[in-house]
C-alpha cells in the first residue's frame, strides 16, 4: 500500500478544509525553499544579504528569499488575514480580519548560519485565528494555535505537523515532489539521556541551567547516575526533529548574556510551535518557570526561554528552576 499524500491525511483526519488550502500553500512554499537551498551554491545565493532584519541580526540572501517564497505562496490562501515573520518587522495585513479568519507565523529559514556548511536548515510555521470580535490582534498565547509545523531541508526534505492531537511526519517524494505519510504518530519518548545546548555560553547561565548540565555532565559518576550524550545544530528544527524521532532535551535558556531581550528564540514563530508539536508528540516545553503555550505575548518579535523535549527530564530542569527560585 502506498502510504497517503498530504491531501488524504488532511481530510481523513478533518482539518478545516480553508486550513487543508493553507497547508498545502505552506507545503508548495516548502518545496520552492528546498529547492533553492539546494541550488544555493550553483545560483550565488549563500552568504549575507548585508541587511539586518528586525532583530538586528545579519539576514542572509535566502533568509529574504524565503521569506518572499512564503509570502508569494500563501498570500492568495482562503480566510488567511495576516502574516507574521521573522524577516519583517510589522504585521502584514492581506485583508480586513474577520472572526476566525486564519493568522499564519512563520520563521521562513531557520538554522540559516547552517546554509553555508551544508547542513540541514527548516521552516518552521503556526496558525491562530482572529478573535471572535473580529479585532486586529495577532499577540495570542500558544495555546490557541490551531496547527503548528516544520519543514526541514536536510538529506530528505520532510514536513512535520500537529493540530493539537497528534504529529505526523511527511516526506516529500523526490521526484514529483509530493509529501506523502512516512512518519505517522510521532512520540517523545518521556526518558532521555542526550541533551542539545551551545555550551558555549556556559559562563553566562544561570544557576538551574548550570547544575543540570553539570548533572549531565558527571553521568554515571554524579547525581544522576548515568551518562549522557550531547548533540548541537544550531538549527532548532534539526534538533526539535531529532528529539521527535528518538527523544532527547533542547535548551536556548535566558542567560546573563540574553535576559534583557528575553532569552534568544522567539516566541510565536519559533517557541510556540516548536512547544505544539512536541506537546502532542507526549513531550514538555517550558521556560523553566511554565508552559511556553501560557505566556502571555506582549510583542510579534518577541523572546523567551526555550526547554524543551522528553517530559521526565523537562520536569528535572523545571524542579532545578524551583530548587533555585
Ligand atoms: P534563525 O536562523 O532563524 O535566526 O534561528 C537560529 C536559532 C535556532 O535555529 C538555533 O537553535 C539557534 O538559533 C542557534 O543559536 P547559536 O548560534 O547560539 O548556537
Ligand atoms: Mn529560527
Ligand atoms: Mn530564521
Amino acid at each position: 500500500m502506498t502510504a497517503l499524500t498530504l491531501r488524504q491525511y488532511l481530510t481523513q483526519h478533518a482539518f478545516d478544509p480553508d486550513l487543508v488550502f493553507l497547508i498545502e500553500d505552506i507545503a508548495s512554499a516548502a518545496r520552492s525553499i528546498a529547492s533553492l537551498v539546494r541550488s544555493g551554491a550553483f545560483d550565488g545565493n549563500l552568504g549575507s544579504a548585508d541587511e539586518i532584519n528586525v532583530q538586528g541580526e545579519t539576514q542572509k540572501t535566502l533568509d529574504i528569499m524565503a521569506n518572499d517564497v512564503f509570502e508569494a505562496t500563501c498570500a492568495n490562501s482562503p480566510r488567511l488575514a495576516a502574516l507574521v515573520s521573522e524577516e519583517v518587522e510589522d504585521v502584514t495585513w492581506l485583508k480586513e480580519p474577520e472572526a476566525d479568519d486564519f493568522l499564519l507565523y512563520f520563521d521562513p529559514l531557520d538554522g540559516s548560519s547552517n546554509l553555508d556548511v551544508n547542513l540541514s536548515v527548516g521552516s518552521i510555521f503556526a496558525v491562530m485565528q482572529v478573535r471572535a470580535d473580529g479585532d486586529d490582534n495577532v499577540l495570542h498565547k500558544g495555546r490557541n494555535q490551531i496547527c503548528a509545523g516544520y519543514a526541514i531541508y536536510g538529506p530528505s526534505t520532510m514536513l512535520v505537523l500537529t493540530k493539537g492531537d497528534e504529529v505526523a511526519g511527511f516526506t516529500a517524494d523526490p521526484v514529483t515532489g509530493e509529501f506523502r505519510l512516512t512518519h505517522p504518530a510521532m512520540t517523545v519518548p518521556p526518558e532521555t539521556s542526550e541533551y542539545a545546548i551551545n555550551t558555549s555560553r556556559a559562563r553566562h547561565w544561570h544557576a538551574p541551567v548550570a547544575r543540570y548540565i553539570a548533572d549531565c555532565v558527571a553521568g554515571k559518576d554524579g547525581p544522576r547516575g548515568r551518562s549522557f550524550n550531547m548533540r548541537w545544530t544550531a538549527s532548532m528544527v534539526a534538533d526539535v526533529h531529532r528529539i521527535l524521532t528518538r527523544g532527547g532535551v533542547f535548551l536556548y535558556p535566558a542567560d546573563s548574556n540574553n535576559e534583557k531581550a528575553g532569552g534568544k528564540l522567539r516566541l510565536m514563530y519559533e517557541a510556540n510551535p516548536m512547544a505544539m508539536l512536541i506537546e502532542s508528540a507526549g513531550g514538555a516545553a517550558s521556560t523553566g518557570l511554565g508552559d511556553i503555550q501560557d505566556v502571555t505575548p506582549q510583542a510579534p518579535h518577541q523572546r523567551v526561554p526555550v526547554i524543551l523535549g522528553s517530559r521526565d527530564e523537562v520536569a528535572v530542569i523545571e524542579k532545578y528552576h524551583a530548587d533555585h527560585a
